[in-house]
């Protein structure tokens, strides 16, 4: 597939490259400084091809988990780029699904006050959402992502075929992001094609032969889904009004999540978009029925759609978001499927309304 340059006000926000194998990245590393590779230990022999293709100096595997997305992994990484000698001019290749870029990417933002750094992103989540963008984090105390910085990658390698070997817990995850993408905005009949790639999927249980024999159709649909991230990215950077609409549902999800820790992001993002349509629905902003739709085409999908807490238990988590302002929370609200608003709400409104 063809390369993807994005452009954000004159100066390009994302590079992106779609391609098959590891290969190309020889050409794009060339010129680079020093290339040092830090990798997920779940694809520790893609990331050997990657350490050969590019002639990597030194290469850091490391075990990934939420508990272990810390300042002190990050610590972890600078410590081993010290010792092996990495200088300014240094590229961090980063590895692995969206924990490990989201580290990766904070360790190279203040590493010797910042060296360059590209990802290679393994799971369909960090393909889709986490590897575009430019946000990078860790967790700190209870709270997720609430340490980090905004700063753009070099560039984001993607390779559809490292999903063969991703568990369908994960597949999941990545497809509630993607259609949640779609659902914000669909430059064509993306969110239909997205429903029927991971209702096949789903219907055979999640096998790895229906994730690999809907490989191509995924390619096309994360390129289109990367577009439209990217596109809005280019547009707000720093999350001023546009970039809130990727928070789709996440208000809901990340209020869920806190309540119990036992459902994974994905999951929650899918019964946090149902909520956001039914909420949509109550306020009139779109026809009524939408939430019925939705939440069908998500249950296809093999997500979860109804929230075991009631909204009103979830109103104390949702006081929390990191993103509200002057006690109101910006929800997205559904006008249509790929048609979508931002409206400051107070979280008492929209208890009362749901
Ligand atoms: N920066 C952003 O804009 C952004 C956006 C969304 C999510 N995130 C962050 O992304 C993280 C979640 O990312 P994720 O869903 O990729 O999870 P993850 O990084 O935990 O990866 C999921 C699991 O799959 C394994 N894995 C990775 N690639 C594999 C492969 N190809 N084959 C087999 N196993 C593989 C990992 O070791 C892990 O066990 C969260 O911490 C979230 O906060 C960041």
């Amino acid at each position: 597939m063809d390369d993807m340059i994005i452009s954000g006000d004159g100066d390009p926000v994302c590079r992106i490259y779609f391609r098959t194998s590891p290969d190309g990245l020889a050409a794009l590393v060339r010129g680079c400084g020093p290339v040092f590779i830090v990798y997920d230990n779940n694809v520790a022999s893609f990331a050997s091809s990657v350490a050969s293709m590019t002639g990597a100096v030194s290469s850091f595997g490391t075990d990934v988990s939420e508990e272990g997305k810390t300042l002190d992994t990050v610590a972890g990484i600078c410590s081993w780029l010290l010792q092996s000698g990495a200088d300014r001019n240094a590229l961090l290749l980063a590895v692995g699904g969206g924990i490990l870029t989201d580290m990766a990417g904070f360790a190279a933002a203040i590493y010797k006050r910042g060296i360059g750094v590209a990802y290679i992103p393994t799971t369909l989540l960090s393909q889709v959402d986490a590897s575009v963008g430019g946000k990078t984090g860790v967790n700190f105390h209870q709270y997720k992502n609430i340490l980090g910085v905004v700063r753009q990658p070099l560039f984001t390698y993607i390779c559809i075929p490292t999903l063969r070997t991703l568990p369908y817990p994960h597949i999941l995850e990545g497809a509630a992001e993607m259609i949640k993408t779609f659902i914000i905005r669909d430059n064509g009949d993306n969110y239909r094609k997205a429903v029927s790639v991971f209702s096949d999927i789903a219907s055979c249980g999640g096998s790895p032969d229906a994730v690999k024999r809907n490989l191509p159709l995924l390619e096309e649909l994360v390129r289109e889904a990367v577009l439209v991230k990217a596109d809005i990215v280019a547009q707000d950077q720093f999350e001023g009004g546009l970039r809130r609409k990727l928070n789709l549902g996440h208000t809901f999800a990340h209020a869920i999540e806190w309540c119990s820790h036992r459902i994974s992001h994905g999951q929650a993002v899918s019964m946090g978009m149902v909520l956001a349509a039914r909420l949509s629905e109550k306020l009139s902003i779109c026809s009524p029925g939408l939430a019925g739709r939705l939440s069908a085409d998500l249950e296809r999908c093999g997500l979860d759609t109804v929230s075991p807490f009631p909204v009103s238990e979830l109103s104390s988590a949702m006081v929390k978001d990191k993103k509200s302002e002057n006690g109101k929370v910006f929800f997205v609200l559904i006008r249509d499927i790929g048609d979508t608003e931002i409206v400051p709400l107070s979280v008492e409104d929209v208890v009362n309304l749901l």
